[in-house]
C-alpha cells in the first residue's frame, strides 16, 4: 500500500517532488527486487509514493534524519507532543527559540514536525549558530496530517534503515538488484537552486561530478538500476552523456496531458 497521494505531502519541504509523482511513476519500476535506496531523502515523496518492503533512506540533514527516527520509533508521543504545541504567532516562537539539546528524539522529532508545519513557507533554514530562523507562517497547514499519517508512515519506516550520510556513503552501500532514486540539490543559479534553503549549505559542481563518477561506477553492475532528477543545465547533461536523458515538462501533474514549457529539470537513469 501507497501512503503518499498526490495531495498529501508529510513535509513541505524545498525541492519535494509530490508535483512530479505522476510522471515519475511511469518510470519508477514495479518490483525491487534487492533495497530502495534514496541517498537525498528530503521530505521523501517517491519513496511514500513506492512504499518499498525494504530501504536505506539519507540525508545530510540531521534534523530530517531525526525526525524519520522518532516517527518510526515513538509515532504516538511525537503525536501527542505535536498535537499539544501551541497555536499561533507568539506560541511559534515561544516552541522555535527553546534550546533543547537534550530533549528526547520523539520530541525533537515533533518540533520540527510542527516548525515545518507552520513556518513561512515550509522553508529550512538555520542561522550561523545551526538554530532554526525561519519566521511564522500559519495555521493552516498544520492539520493536514493525522495521528494516523505518523502511524501509517511509522509502519512503512519500520521496514527502512534511516542514516544521516553524505550521499557517498550512502552509495557505498549498493548491491544487486538494488534501485537507487536519486534527487540531489539542482545546480547554482537555476531557480530552484536557492541554497539558503538548505541546511549544509552549497551543493557544488565538485559534488554533482562527484555523484556522476560514483553512478558510473555502480552502473556497471548492470543489476542496480539508478533513477535521478537533475536540474538541465547543459554542464549536468554532460556528466550523464551516457545515460538516459529525458526533459521533465512542466505543470505534469496538475493538468495531465497539457505540457507547454520546460521544467528545467531533467530525469535521467541508466536504463
Ligand atoms: C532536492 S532535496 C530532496 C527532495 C526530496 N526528493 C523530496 O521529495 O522532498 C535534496 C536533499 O539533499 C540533501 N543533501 C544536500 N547535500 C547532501 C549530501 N552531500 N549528501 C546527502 N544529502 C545531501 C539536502 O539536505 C536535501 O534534503
Amino acid at each position: 500500500m501507497s501512503i503518499q497521494k498526490e495531495n498529501f505531502r508529510f513535509l513541505r519541504y524545498p525541492g519535494g517532488k509530490t508535483k512530479l509523482l505522476s510522471y515519475l511513476s511511469e518510470f519508477l519500476p514495479k518490483n525491487i527486487e534487492g533495497k530502495y535506496i534514496e541517498p537525498f531523502v528530503g521530505g521523501g515523496a517517491v519513496y511514500m509514493f513506492l512504499s518499498p518492503e525494504k530501504a536505506l533512506l539519507a540525508d545530510l540533514n540531521s534534523d530530517l534524519i531525526d525526525l524519520y527516527r522518532g516517527i518510526k520509533n515513538y509515532p504516538h508521543k511525537v503525536w501527542e507532543t505535536y498535537y499539544t504545541f501551541p497555536a499561533g504567532k507568539s506560541g511559534y516562537y515561544k516552541i522555535r527559540n527553546e534550546k533543547d539539546i537534550k530533549a528526547p528524539l520523539y520530541y525533537r522529532a515533533a518540533k520540527t514536525l510542527y516548525l515545518n508545519r507552520t513556518c513561512f513557507k515550509g522553508m529550512w533554514r538555520h542561522n550561523l549558530q545551526g538554530d532554526f530562523n525561519v519566521g511564522y507562517g500559519g495555521e493552516e497547514r498544520r492539520w493536514v496530517i493525522s495521528h494516523k499519517n505518523l502511524i501509517d508512515l511509522s509502519k512503512l519506516l519500520r521496514k527502512s534503515e534511516i542514516t544521516s550520510a553524505d550521499f557517498h556513503k550512502t552509495l557505498a552501500n549498493v548491491a544487486t538488484g538494488d534501485f537507487i532514486f536519486l534527487d540531489p540539490p539542482y545546480k547554482p543559479g537555476e531557480k530552484e537552486m536557492d541554497h539558503a534553503h538548505y541546511i549544509n549549505g552549497r551543493f557544488t559542481f565538485e559534488e554533482q561530478k562527484r555523484l556522476a563518477d560514483r553512478l558510473k561506477e555502480v552502473s556497471a553492475n548492470h543489476d542496480i538500476k539508478w533513477l535521478m532528477t537533475n536540474s538541465s543545465h547543459p554542464s549536468i547533461r554532460d556528466l550523464y552523456q551516457d545515460f538516459t536523458i529525458r526533459t521533465i515538462p512542466k505543470g505534469t501533474s496538475n493538468i495531465v496531458g497539457v505540457f507547454s514549457e520546460n521544467s528545467n529539470e531533467v530525469l535521467i537513469s541508466n536504463y
